[in-house]
């Protein structure tokens, strides 16, 4: 009886101990991923934005919708692998579905924006945690978007977007909040969250 329960409590602290080494400490979790995750955001901005430009350039803002509305989406799909999730999130989202924070996402864009006001800088803005929720253990990062002079002619004050682009929008984006905006105000950021462990 004794040796039956001395070895299945080997058999136990076997099976336990490799589960329990491998569990990554929150501090671990950001040295590891938090130069990826700014390598990462870094490399998307700088892809989608070359993309962009080359379609503002080539066809003109009107015909450069679907590269926001078709191409962003794949390329946040693309980047979001291996257990990473990558998306662009805004306090006034044009796409609703894809668009809107969730409540860590919503207090670090609010905390930008007050920084802002306090006369920071948005290139330079980031933030990371870890966080415990209902479905696990994640490592998240956001890095603010800052609005440049080529984005309001799609996200600028009215004077800024041509008629045929406001119908487009109307007609794409019902209950679009993405306006309004000036260069060097802070539109969004991108966000990236990696699962470390399934809750338990
Ligand atoms: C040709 C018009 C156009 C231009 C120019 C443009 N955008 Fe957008 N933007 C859109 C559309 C359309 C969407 C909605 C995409 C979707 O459906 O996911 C969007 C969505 C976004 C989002 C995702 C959050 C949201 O509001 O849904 C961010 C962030 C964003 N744009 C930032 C920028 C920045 C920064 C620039 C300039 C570098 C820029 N955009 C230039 C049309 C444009």
């Amino acid at each position: 009886m004794n040796r039956i329960f001395i070895k299945s409590a080997l058999v136990l602290l076997v099976l336990i101990v490799p589960a329990c080494a491998t569990k990554i400490s929150n501090e671990a979790a950001t040295v590891k991923y938090l130069d990826e995750s700014r390598n990462t955001a870094l490399e998307f901005r700088k892809k989608l934005g070359g993309v962009q430009k080359a379609q503002l350039e080539s066809v003109g803002a009107e015909n450069a919708i679907p590269v926001c509305k078709v191409i962003a989406p794949a390329l946040a799909a693309e980047y979001s692998q291996d257990g990473r999730v990558l998306k662009r999130v805004s306090l006034k989202a044009r796409n609703k579905l894809l668009g809107t924070p969730d409540a860590w996402e919503k207090q670090v864009l609010e905390a930008f924006d007050q920084s802002q006001l306090a006369g920071k800088l948005a290139d330079n803005m980031e933030a990371s945690t870890v966080s415990k929720d209902a479905d696990g253990r994640w490592f998240r990062y956001m890095k603010a978007i800052p609005t440049q002079p080529q984005c309001l002619q799609c996200h600028g004050k009215p004077a800024d977007i041509s008629a045929g682009l406001k119908a487009l929008l109307a007609k794409e984006y019902p209950e679009d909040k993405a306006v309004g905006y000036s260069a060097g105000e802070i539109r969004g950021a991108i966000s990236i969250k990696r699962k470390l462990d399934a809750a338990l």
